[in-house]
C-alpha cells in the first residue's frame, strides 16, 4: 500500500455508514468538520462528499491515535481505520444520517493539515458572498452547495438521458467563431496569426445548430457554453451553459410538445416530481395585458385589469393625458393590503417611477370609505366602476397607473410581483409552467432608428402575417416561443426561416443591405441554397433552470466558479493584465 493515503485503503464514504455496518472495521477519509474535546476522550466529525460521521478517540481503545488527534484542527484532512459502533439510545443524532452509529478509531493518519479557513464550513454561516467568492473552494465545501452542484449534474445527465433516448445527437460546435452582429455584445478573441483580426466567442451555437440541420443530422443538442458581454443581474453571468436544441421538419407544436416531455422527465428524475403537462399557453399580448410582462409569474394572481373603457370620459388630468396620447389606465388589487401607512405608499410611488411611471395612484378601500389622492377627482360612479372591475373588497389595496401602455404594463408588472414578495402571496413550493407563444417579430430601436429583430433575424414570421412584414412590421407576429417557470424565462426559440427569398425580405426590413447581410451571414445564406429543411429549436439557460430546482436566489451558487455582478473572478483575478510580450505578439496597443 502506498504511502500517500497512509498505507490505509477507504473502504466506505462517511455519509453511507448506518446500522448495518456495526461491528465492520472500516477505513473512511474525509475532513475534519469539527473536534471537540472530552478530556478522556476526542470527537471528530468527519466530512465528505457524502455527509457526517462521528469518530471516536479513546486511550483504551489506540493510545497512538488518542495521542496524535490531539494536534487535529478543523479542516484538516484524515484517514481514519476503526470499528463500526451502534450509539446508546441517549446519544443517538437524529440530526444527521449516521446519527446511530460512531466509529472508535484504531489507527489515525493525517493526510493533510490546514490554516484555519477564513470562514466555517457550514451551510448557516453569514459570511460574505465576495469572501465566499474568493475562497470559492472552499465555499463549495458547504453541503449546500455541494448539493446544488450535485443537483445540477444530474439535471443535465437527465436532460442528457431523454435527448440521447429520444434520437437526439449531442454535437459541439465551436468556440472561436466570427463577430456577428446580433444580441449582446460579443467578446473578442484577437488573432495572433493575423494581425488585426479577431475571433468573437459565441453568444449561443445558434447559427451552428442551423447549418447542422442543413447537414442533415435532423435532430441536435449540446450542453453549450455561451458568452455575452452584456449588464449582469442576479440570473445573468457572462458566460453560461445553454441546453441547446434543434429539430428537422417541425413546426411550432412539434418542438413544445417533446420539451413538455423532456421537462417533465427531468422534474421526476431530479426532484421526483410529476408535473402536468402540456404547460399552459398564453400569448404574448395575453401575457402583457393580464400579467404587464412576458415573463407571469403564475404562482399568484393579482392580474392586471383595463379601465380605460370605464374612465374615458373622466376629467381627472392623470387619466386623460394618458388617453389622449393612446395610452390606457390599469389596475391591480393587493388583496389585504389596505393597511400599508402613508410613508409605505409614498415608497411605492417612487417604486413605481423606476419603471417611468410619472405617478401611482393607490385607492385604499376601508370600512365605508375608499381613501386615496383621487378622490376629489373622480365622480362617485367612475369610483364604483373602478371598485367594481378591481372586484374590491373591504381591506383592499388598489393600485392604478396611466400612461402608455408600455409603462403600464412594466410598472404594474413589477408591483404585481412587488406586492406578491411582500404580503407572502408566492407559494414556494410550486412550479408554474407556461409558453409565451406568437411574440412579436421585430422590435423599433429608438437608439438605432431601425427595426431589430425581438429574437433574432432568423425567426420565422407567423404564415399568416407575412404580408404585412414591409406595410406594418411591428405587427408581425413570430413563430417564437420563451418557456417560463415561477416568473423567469429559462428558455426560448422558434421555427426558423428556412427560405432564401424570405431571409432577404427579412434582412431588408431589418436595414441589412444585400451586401451588409451577406457579408455578415455570407456562410450561413450560402448553405441556404443548398437543400435547407424547415427546422425550429430551443435554448435552455441551464443555470436559470438548476437556480430554480435547488431553490437558489442567483444563478451564482449553480455555478461552479462564476463572476461577480461587476464580471470578475475574484477568486484568480480575472481579468488581468497581460505581459507586454503577449501584446506584442498579437499587435496590440493599450490606449486608455
Ligand atoms: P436566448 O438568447 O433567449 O436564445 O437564450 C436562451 C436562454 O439562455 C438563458 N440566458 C442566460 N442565462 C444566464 N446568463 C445570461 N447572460 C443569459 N442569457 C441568456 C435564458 C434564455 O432563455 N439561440 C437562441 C435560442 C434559439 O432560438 O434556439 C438563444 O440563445 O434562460
Ligand atoms: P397630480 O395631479 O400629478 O398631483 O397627481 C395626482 C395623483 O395621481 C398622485 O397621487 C399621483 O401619484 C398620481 N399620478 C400621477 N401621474 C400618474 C399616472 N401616470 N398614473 C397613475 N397615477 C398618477
Amino acid at each position: 500500500m502506498g504511502e500517500q493515503l497512509g498505507g490505509l485503503k477507504r473502504t466506505h464514504m462517511c455519509g453511507e455508514l448506518g446500522v448495518k455496518d456495526v461491528g465492520k472495521s472500516v477505513v473512511v477519509m474525509g475532513w475534519v468538520n469539527s473536534r471537540r474535546d472530552h478530556g478522556g476522550l476526542v470527537f471528530i466529525d468527519l466530512r465528505d462528499r457524502t455527509g457526517i460521521v462521528q469518530i471516536v478517540f479513546s486511550e483504551q481503545v489506540s493510545k497512538e491515535a488518542f495521542e496524535k488527534v490531539q494536534s487535529v484542527r478543523s479542516e484538516y484532512v484524515l484517514a481514519v481505520e476503526g470499528e463500526v459502533v451502534k450509539r446508546l439510545p441517549e446519544n443517538v443524532n437524529p440530526k444527521i444520517l449516521t446519527g446511530e452509529i460512531e466509529i472508535y478509531a484504531k489507527n489515525l493518519k493525517i493526510l493533510s493539515k490546514s490554516e484555519t479557513p477564513p470562514f466555517p464550513i457550514e451551510d448557516r454561516s453569514n459570511v460574505s458572498e465576495a469572501v465566499r467568492l474568493k475562497y470559492r473552494y472552499l465555499d463549495l465545501r458547504r453541503p449546500s452547495m455541494q448539493k446544488n452542484l450535485i443537483t445540477r449534474f444530474k439535471l443535465t445527465q437527465a436532460v442528457r438521458e431523454f435527448l440521447n433516448d429520444n434520437g437526439f445527437i449531442e454535437i459541439e460546435t465551436p468556440m472561436l467563431i466570427k463577430s456577428t452582429p446580433e444580441g449582446a455584445r460579443d467578446y473578442l478573441v484577437p488573432s495572433r496569426i493575423y494581425p488585426g483580426k479577431f475571433y468573437a466567442l459565441p453568444q449561443s451555437p445558434q447559427i451552428f445548430k442551423q447549418l447542422l440541420m442543413i447537414a442533415g443530422f435532423d435532430r441536435y443538442y449540446q450542453i453549450a457554453r455561451c458568452l455575452r458581454d452584456e449588464d449582469l443581474r442576479a440570473d445573468r453571468q457572462p458566460e453560461f451553459t445553454q441546453i441547446d436544441i434543434e429539430m428537422s421538419f417541425v413546426e411550432v407544436e412539434d418542438v413544445l410538445d417533446i420539451n413538455e416531455k423532456m421537462i417533465k422527465h427531468v422534474f421526476k428524475k431530479v426532484l421526483d416530481i410529476d408535473l402536468d403537462i402540456p404547460f399552459r399557453r398564453l400569448t404574448y399580448q395575453e401575457a402583457m395585458e393580464r400579467f404587464g410582462t412576458d415573463k407571469p409569474d403564475l404562482r399568484f394572481g393579482m392580474e392586471l385589469k383595463d379601465l380605460s373603457d370605464i374612465l374615458r370620459e373622466s376629467e381627472f388630468n392623470v387619466f386623460k393625458n394618458a388617453l389622449k396620447n393612446g395610452g390606457s389606465i390599469r389596475g391591480i388589487n393587493v388583496k389585504g393590503a389596505a393597511s400599508m401607512t402613508r410613508k409605505q405608499l409614498d415608497e411605492l410611488v417612487e417604486f413605481a417611477k423606476n419603471f417611468g411611471a410619472k405617478g401611482l395612484l393607490w385607492m385604499q378601500v376601508l370600512e365605508g370609505e375608499v381613501k386615496s389622492p383621487a378622490t376629489k377627482f373622480l365622480t362617485e360612479g367612475e369610483l364604483n366602476k373602478i371598485l367594481e372591475r378591481l372586484e374590491a373588497e373591504v381591506g383592499d389595496l388598489l393600485l392604478i397607473v396611466a400612461d402608455k401602455d408600455e409603462v403600464v404594463f412594466d410598472t404594474l408588472g413589477h408591483l404585481r410581483v412587488e406586492m406578491a414578495k411582500r404580503f407572502n402571496l408566492i407559494d414556494e413550493s410550486k412550479y408554474e409552467f407556461v409558453w409565451v407563444v406568437d411574440f412579436p417579430l421585430l422590435e423599433y430601436d429608438e437608439e438605432e432608428k431601425r427595426y431589430v429583430a425581438k429574437h433574432h433575424p432568423f425567426t420565422s414570421p407567423k404564415d399568416e402575417d407575412i404580408d404585412l412584414l414591409e406595410k406594418e412590421p411591428l405587427k408581425v407576429r413570430a413563430k417564437a416561443y420563451d418557456i417560463v417557470l415561477n416568473g423567469t424565462e429559462i428558455g426560448g426559440g422558434s421555427i426558423r426561416i428556412h427560405d432564401t427569398e424570405l431571409q432577404k425580405r427579412m434582412f431588408k426590413v431589418l436595414g441589412f443591405s444585400e451586401e451588409e447581410a451577406w457579408k455578415k451571414f455570407g456562410f450561413l445564406m450560402e448553405a441556404f441554397k443548398y437543400g435547407a429543411p424547415p427546422h425550429g429549436g430551443i435554448a435552455y439557460g441551464l443555470d436559470r433552470l438548476a437556480m430554480i430546482m435547488t431553490g437558489s436566489d442567483t444563478i451564482r451558487d449553480v455555478i461552479a466558479f462564476p463572476k461577480t455582478q461587476n464580471a470578475v473572478c475574484l477568486m484568480s483575478d480575472a481579468p488581468s493584465e497581460v505581459s507586454e510580450k503577449q501584446l506584442k505578439e498579437l499587435h496590440i496597443k493599450i490606449d486608455l
